[in-house]
Order: structure tokens, then C-alpha cells, then sequence
């Protein structure tokens, strides 16, 4: 179920009913190399949730489609929040839906350029309970898709060589298995075949380091196919682990 495309009336219910969890997809929209989606984080745990929904009764918030991306900036099209104003936006979300009654807010991101950020926005929502000695009435869970349970090493397994960690041959699968007409972008010729690796620091610096966007992967050997075993795998691992974050 998507809040989007539900009624006032049935998220009353439901929250009446004792279903007070969420699901929020969070990422970025930043270049993913020659081959890869520029909106790759932000879809990626949107086609988990859009096949988990149709497995299990969970209720999918809005995209929180742009995050932490200044280092992509000397690439076209990428888009970037400031820290803070993204940690202002999450605190607002999250007290929106607390006021309605949400207890449990599972944040299921695609962009490990976030994490701090969205670290430092949980803290921030939790900062005015624990300074009057108040429990929190919401507890966060902010969970990587890739690092659901048992994905890491299903993704290293499916490619052994050449995974990265920027421009990921797992994350660009995925958007193929879901814009299928975009998979022939892996017949591109990328060189060097394995990009090269190391630290990030301010745009120009990344597009000097890393000249075509790619950081350690070979996102050639994404296909349909893979995308979907992907897919399946993570659907499975997620509807277990927001079951015990709702036990929480
Ligand atoms: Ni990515």
C-alpha cells in the first residue's frame, strides 16, 4: 500500500487498527557513470518496495529521492541537498508522521553518501524527548539495501570481479531488470574496464580522480536477469527485517 495513493480515511483505520509502521525509500539522484541511472539510489529500494507491497501488507511513504551528492556535482544532472537541509526535512517528516500516530519509520536507503546525514537527523528528532527525560513516541531503523540481510554477499557472489562500490554492477542490474530498454547501455566499452578507487572529497576532485563517474566497478556485467535474482533476494530479506524492526 502506498500512502501516496491511499485515502485519509484509510491510513485513519489503519493506524487505529495498530498498524503504525512505515517504510520511507530514501537515496539520491548523482551520475552513475556511462552506464549506470542517474536516479539509480533513489529507485533502487523503490522496485524492492514496489515488488515487496505486492507480498506483504506494508504501507511505502514518499521517495526521498535527493540526498548527499555535492561530490557529484561536476557531472551533469546530478542533484544535491545540504546537510542541513536535509536533516531539517527529515526531522519534519518524521514529526508528521508522529503526530498521526507512526511508531515504527523504516527508512530503506540507496545511497551510502546519506548515512551520516540521515544518523545525524535521527538524533536530531530524538534530541527534544531525551533533553525533557520523554521517551521518543518512534523509533528509525535506516537500513541499506545492499546490506539487508545476506545481500552483500549475493551481490559479491553474483559478480566476483569488478562489483565497486560507486556505479555498482548491483545497483545498475537492478534499474535494468526495472528499465529494461536501458540494459543495452552494458555494451558500452568503459576504459579502464574496472574503474579506478579511493577517497572522496569536493566535485572537481572526484571527476579528476574518477573521470567518468565510476568508482571500482564494472558495471558491464549488469544484466535483466541478475537484476532480478537481486530483486527476489532483497524483496525477501526486507519483508524479514521490517518484521523485526515492527517487533521492536
Ligand atoms: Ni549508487
Amino acid at each position: 500500500m502506498y500512502l501516496s495513493a491511499a485515502t485519509w480515511q484509510e491510513i485513519e483505520a489503519r493506524i487505529k487498527s495498530g498498524k503504525k509502521s512505515i517504510i520511507i525509500p530514501i537515496g539520491s539522484h548523482e551520475q552513475h557513470g556511462p552506464t549506470g541511472l542517474i536516479g539509480t539510489d533513489a529507485m533502487c529500494p523503490q522496485i524492492i518496495l514496489d515488488e515487496a507491497q505486492k507480498q506483504a501488507d506494508i504501507l511505502i511513504g514518499p521517495n526521498f529521492g535527493v540526498g548527499q551528492a555535492q561530490h557529484h556535482m561536476a557531472f551533469a544532472g546530478s542533484m544535491t541537498l545540504r546537510p542541513s537541509t536535509m536533516i531539517a526535512t527529515i526531522v519534519d517528516w518524521t514529526n508528521s508522521l508522529a503526530h498521526h500516530g507512526f511508531t515504527h519509520i523504516y527508512w530503506l536507503n540507496g545511497h551510502g553518501g546519506n548515512c551520516a546525514t540521515i544518523n545525524a537527523a535521527f538524533c536530531e528528532t530524538y534530541h527534544q524527548y531525551s533533553m525533557k527525560g520523554e521517551s521518543a513516541p518512534f523509533k528509525h531503523l535506516l537500513m541499506n539495501w545492499w546490506e539487508l540481510p545476506g545481500i552483500t554477499k549475493f551481490c559479491m557472489d553474483l559478480f566476483p570481479v569488478g562489483h565497486g562500490s560507486h556505479a555498482t554492477a548491483s545497483e545498475v542490474a537492478l534499474t535494468y531488470w526495472r528499465f529494461k530498454e536501458r540494459e543495452s547501455l552494458n555494451q558500452l566499452k568503459l576504459e579502464p574496464k574496472i574503474a579506478p578507487s579511493g577517497s572522496i572529497r569536493d566535485a572537481l576532485d572526484y571527476r579528476k580522480q574518477f573521470p567518468d563517474g565510476r568508482i571500482g566497478s564494472d558495471p558491464t556485467t549488469a544484466t535483466i536477469e541478475l537484476g532480478g535474482k537481486i530483486v527476489e533476494a532483497s524483496v525477501k530479506a526486507l519483508l524479514e527485517s521490517f518484521k523485526e524492526f515492527e517487533k521492536a
